[in-house]
């Protein structure tokens, strides 16, 4: 091995968010990536960080109608409706007969009543084959004329505290970019026991069939994801970054190095890859060796060093919505 090589394998892309260790500072996002069983013959499964399981609830769901999923200019729609079998079926089953991998497999919890999310919370950490929990606050309450969790700070707080006494696995709050002031919410999350946010979830949208004069989603509305996102999503970590001091985990749009890297800049601590898997399962592979390959011709060990580092100025350090245009 030359004195380069050696240097470049020396590369630490190693991260923690609370005690959650991964190896890599790749997870594969929510619904993107199933058990990730589907994608582990196309993959070095050792590469993959972690997998963000699909969203859980107590009771099975059959999800939205169809169409479920519209193509868009640089992106997708969907409106899944969070399909799942329900907890039981899910402890039962899918994760019961799921091969073990190296990779750490993140549980993602769904719900619509804060009990809701506390109970599946609690019966998915208690399994051994969890390694952590993310919490997909963008659900409609329906104690609240269906609000949606994470665009209420209190209410986020509120969700995040009762499940925070049901686990001390690593708790990763997953906040929603269809707010105001997606900082406020950060906070609450923060103050009341998360250990790290993911940024962002799907952005609202719609589409429309000029044919048919139909909405082109079954359920009318569904969410935004891929790179038309990623300028939000990169905004968003920025502005969270600023207001919290637990570790972010980036996420919209991200498509190859260069977009991870906008978010490691931007403050994330880690990065996760969602739609992209649709395209090319390798892509969080070429992502990981491309982080290596930009590290090691910087002279930098680890990609902690880059995490936060976006050299704003002046005009990133002020506040100044609407004076953009
Ligand atoms: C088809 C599809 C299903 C999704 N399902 C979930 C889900 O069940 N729970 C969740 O928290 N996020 C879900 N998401 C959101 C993604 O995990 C991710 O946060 C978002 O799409 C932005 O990242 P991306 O642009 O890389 O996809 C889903 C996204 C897509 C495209």
């Amino acid at each position: 091995m030359s004195g380069s090589q050696a240097a470049y394998a020396a590369v630490d892309l190693s991260v923690k968010l609370g005690t959650l260790e991964l190896a890599y500072p790749t997870l594969m996002g929510s619904g993107c990536y199933g058990s990730g069983e589907e994608f582990a013959p196309f993959v070095d499964p050792a590469k993959i960080g972690g997998v963000v399981l699909k969203s859980v609830t107590q009771r099975p769901r059959l999800g939205n109608r169809a169409p479920r999923l519209v193509a868009t200019p640089s992106g997708m729609l969907n409106a899944i409706g969070l399909q799942n079998p329900g907890i039981d079926w899910y402890l039962e089953h899918d994760l019961a007969e799921r091969v073990p991998r190296p990779w750490k497999t993140i549980g993602s919890v769904a719900g619509f009543s804060v009990d809701e999310y506390a109970y599946v919370t609690q019966r998915l950490a208690a399994r051994p084959e969890i390694d952590a929990i993310e919490l997909n606050v963008s659900c409609p309450n329906v104690a609240a004329e269906g609000e949606t969790f994470a665009c209420d700070p209190k209410l986020t707080g509120r969700v995040v505290r009762l499940v925070r006494d049901t686990t001390e696995k690593t708790l990763i709050v997953k906040l929603s970019p269809n707010v105001t002031d997606i900082a406020a919410v950060a906070r609450e999350a923060e103050d009341a026991g998360a250990d790290a946010l993911a940024v962002i979830n799907t952005v609202r949208g719609m589409a429309i069939d000029v044919g048919t004069w139909r909405p082109r989603l079954g359920n009318v509305t569904g969410g935004l994801s891929g790179p038309a996102i990623r300028p939000i999503a990169v905004l968003a970590v920025y502005e969270v970054a600023r207001a919290v001091k637990i570790p972010i985990v980036g996420q919209g749009g991200i498509e190859t190095v260069t977009d991870a890297l906008e978010f490691f800049l931007a403050g994330a601590t880690a990065i996760s890859i969602g739609t992209a898997n649709f395209i090319d399962p390798r892509i969080p592979e070429r992502i990981v060796e491309g982080l290596r390959a930009y590290l090691d011709q910087r002279g930098l060990l680890s990609i902690g060093q880059i995490v936060g580092q976006a050299n704003c100025g002046f005009a990133g350090a002020r506040r100044c919505e609407g004076r953009e245009g």
